[in-house]
């Protein structure tokens, strides 16, 4: 079957979407499934990651030379994978960003539970809500990252939400050193062994809420 096409998005930068692309990414790899990330953004953080250890479990490779051609160019990829991670530069206008909303079936939005940080995402979520109308079948969920639970900041950002107009994903990723470790180390989560057991579990937790979201696709 063609791969699923998951593209990490926001305009803001350092919101966290090369660590959830590549922790998403690892986890699915972990689970067997065949696995590319598309590194569609010139700083190539998602293949330096993968560069720093040799035991990633997915294959990376710097697509932000195809620009706005990208979703041509991952079409012509579709059958040789299971899932396509595209992890985007903090551009909600660039071409490359929009090429990988033409072809993705599923947006995720990475945002900091911080007012300024939701208010830096209206570009993207208008620039999703374009995409949506020549790619009705695209769907997008905010992830909540570098949680704190338990913080007045976190509820309050948690309470914005349900007007920002696109979903939260009900699975969430906290603030925790052994993220930084995974890119430092070149692994997934899974990859960092039983010092990670906590983080694993968060993580798997998100890849099933994605493939939940993906099986709609499937049921449409
Ligand atoms: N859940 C987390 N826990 C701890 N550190 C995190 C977490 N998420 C992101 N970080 C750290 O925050 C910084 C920014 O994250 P990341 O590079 O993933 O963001 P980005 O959106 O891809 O940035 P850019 O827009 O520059 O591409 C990095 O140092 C990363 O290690
Ligand atoms: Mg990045």
């Amino acid at each position: 079957m063609a791969a699923k096409v998951i593209a990490v998005v926001n305009q803001k930068g350092g919101s966290g979407k090369t660590t959830l692309a590549m922790l998403l990414a690892g986890s699915l790899g972990d689970a067997g499934h065949r696995v590319m990330v598309a590194d569609a953004d010139p700083q190539n953080t998602s293949l330096r990651w993968a560069s720093a250890g040799d035991a990633f479990p997915a294959d990376v490779e710097d697509v932000s030379g195809e620009e706005g051609k990208l979703h041509k160019e991952l079409r012509r990829r579709l059958e040789e994978y299971d899932y396509i991670v595209i992890d985007s530069p903090p551009a909600a206008t660039a071409p490359v960003t929009e090429s990988a909303l033409k072809l993705a079936h599923l947006a995720l939005v990475p945002v900091i539970p911080s007012p300024l940080d939701l208010w830096a995402s209206e570009m993207i979520r208008e620039a999703i809500f374009r995409a949506q109308e020549k790619n009705p079948t695209l769907q997008a969920r905010l992830v909540m990252n570098q949680l704190q639970p338990n913080t007045l900041i976190s509820r309050e950002v948690i309470g914005l939400l349900p007007d920002f107009g696109i979903p939260l994903l009900s699975a969430t990723l906290r603030q925790r050193t052994v993220y930084k470790e995974c890119a430092t180390e070149g692994h997934s989560i899974e990859g960092l062994g039983s010092r990670a057991q906590m983080a694993a579990k968060e993580v798997d937790f998100l890849k099933r809420r994605v493939l939940a979201l993906l099986r709609r696709i499937d049921n449409t």
